[in-house]
C-alpha cells in the first residue's frame, strides 16, 4: 500500500486535480473539506479518471477534536494543505471569517503532526504575498510587501507560522508552494473549476460568458502601465500546478529536501494580459466573447508573473501546458457542465 496523505480542501479546485495525480501516482489519499465551497459530487469525477475513490470525511480543519480523531484513526505520512477560504473582496467584509479560518486550520494540523508522528506538510500560498511587485518576474527571495487584502495576510502570516514553528525545533518540513493564476480544467472534463454563485476569477468568468451564464465579462481597466493597458497574470495550468504537489510530497517524505522549509514559485515564467487571454479562448472556442472595459477593480495587482527557475531547477518540475490547451481544457469543462444540467 502507498504512503498515506491527508489533503485538507480535497473536493475544492485545485485539490481535487491533486488528487487525481497523488492516486495516479501510487499515494493513497484521505480528503477532509466543510464543504463550504465545493461538493462531494467531485469525488465521483475523481474515482472516474483514477478509478479508485478516496476516502472523504465532511470535516473542518479548524474543529480541533475532529481533527484529533481524524489522525488517531489513520496513520498520515504526510499532509496537503489546500482549506483555506480564498476570496480576496469576501476577507475585506469578513476578517474574522478569514482569520479564524485559515489561521486556525493550520495551527491544528501542525500540533497534531509530531503528536501523531506525520513528517511533512506541503502549504498551499500564493504569489499575492509579493504584493505589487517591483520588477518581474519575480523570485522567492523578494521582499515580501504589507498584504492588500486580510486574505492575503492570512498566507503571510501562515507561512511565518510554519517558519516558526520549524525554527523551533518541531520534528517536521515543510515546503511552501507560491501559486500564480491556476486555471483550466483535468483533460477528462470530469473535474474543473465550480465556483458557487458568481464567479469572482477570470476564466469562469470568461467561460460563462462563453456558454451564456453571463451576459458580458468586465474588464477591469484598460489604463494600466501595460503594453495593451490591461493587467497581466502568470497562468498556470492546473494539473501542472497538481502534479508540483506530488513532487513535492515525495522529496520531503523520501527525506530529499535541502532544508527544513523550502519555498517555490510555481508559475509558468511568462506574462500574459487579461485581453491577450481573452483572445486565446475566442481563438479555442471560435466564438467572440462579449466584453466591455470597465474601471479598475480595487485592489488588483498591475502586473506580476513568476521566477520559475528554482522549481524548474530543484523540483525538477515545470509548467508544461500550452495557454491555448488550458483555455481549450476549461473550455471543455464548462461545455461538459452545461450537458449534465450543472449550470
Ligand atoms: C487573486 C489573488 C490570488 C488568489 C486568487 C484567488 C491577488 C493579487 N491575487 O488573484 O492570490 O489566489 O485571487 O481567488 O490578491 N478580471 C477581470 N474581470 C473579471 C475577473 C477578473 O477583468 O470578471 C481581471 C482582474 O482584474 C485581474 C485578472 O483578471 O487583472 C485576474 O483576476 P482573478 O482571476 O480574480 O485573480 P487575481 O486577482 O489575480
Amino acid at each position: 500500500m502507498g504512503k498515506k496523505i491527508l489533503v485538507t480542501g480535497g473536493t475544492g479546485y485545485i485539490g481535487s486535480h491533486t488528487v487525481v495525480e497523488l492516486q495516479q501516482a501510487g499515494y493513497e489519499v484521505v480528503i477532509v473539506d466543510n464543504l463550504s465551497n465545493s461538493s462531494a459530487d467531485v469525488l465521483e469525477g475523481i474515482t472516474r479518471i483514477t478509478g479508485k475513490r478516496p476516502i472523504f470525511d465532511k470535516l473542518d480543519c479548524a474543529d480541533a477534536e475532529a481533527m484529533n480523531a481524524l489522525f488517531k484513526k489513520h496513520n498520515f505520512d504526510g499532509i496537503i494543505h489546500f482549506a483555506a477560504s480564498k476570496a480576496v473582496g469576501e476577507s475585506v467584509q469578513k476578517p474574522l471569517m478569514y482569520y479564524r479560518n485559515n489561521l486556525v486550520s493550520l495551527i491544528n494540523l501542525l500540533e497534531l503532526m509530531p503528536k501523531y508522528n506525520v513528517k511533512g506538510i506541503v502549504f498551499s500560498s500564493s504569489c499575492t504575498v509579493y504584493g505589487e511587485p517591483d520588477a518581474n518576474p519575480i523570485d522567492e527571495n523578494a521582499l515580501i510587501k504589507p498584504a492588500e487584502s486580510p486574505y492575503g495576510n492570512t498566507k503571510q502570516i501562515n507561512e511565518e507560522i510554519i517558519q516558526d514553528f520549524v525554527h523551533s525545533g518541531a520534528p517536521i518540513k515543510s515546503i511552501i508552494l507560491r501559486y500564480f493564476n491556476p486555471i483550466g480544467a483535468h483533460p477528462s472534463a470530469e473535474i474543473g473549476e465550480l465556483p458557487i454563485g458568481v464567479p469572482q476569477n477570470l476564466v469562469p468568468y470568461i467561460t460563462q460568458t462563453g456558454i451564456g451564464i453571463r451576459k458580458q465579462l468586465s474588464v477591469f481597466g484598460d489604463d494600466y502601465n501595460t503594453p495593451d493597458g490591461s493587467c497581466i497574470r502568470d497562468f498556470i495550468n492546473v494539473v501542472d500546478l497538481a502534479k508540483a504537489h506530488v513532487i513535492s510530497i515525495d522529496r520531503m517524505l523520501g527525506g530529499k529536501s535541502e532544508q527544513p522549509v523550502e519555498i517555490f514559485n510555481l508559475g509558468t515564467g511568462t506574462g500574459l494580459s487579461v485581453l491577450e487571454l481573452i483572445k486565446v479562448f475566442e481563438e479555442v472556442s471560435g466564438k467572440p466573447l462579449n466584453y466591455k472595459i470597465v474601471s479598475r477593480r480595487e485592489g488588483d495587482i498591475e502586473q506580476i508573473w513568476a521566477q520559475p527557475d528554482r522549481a524548474n531547477n530543484v523540483l525538477g518540475w515545470k509548467a508544461k501546458e500550452t495557454i491555448e490547451d488550458t483555455m481549450a481544457s476549461a473550455w471543455k469543462w464548462q461545455q461538459r457542465l452545461k450537458e449534465k444540467g450543472v449550470m
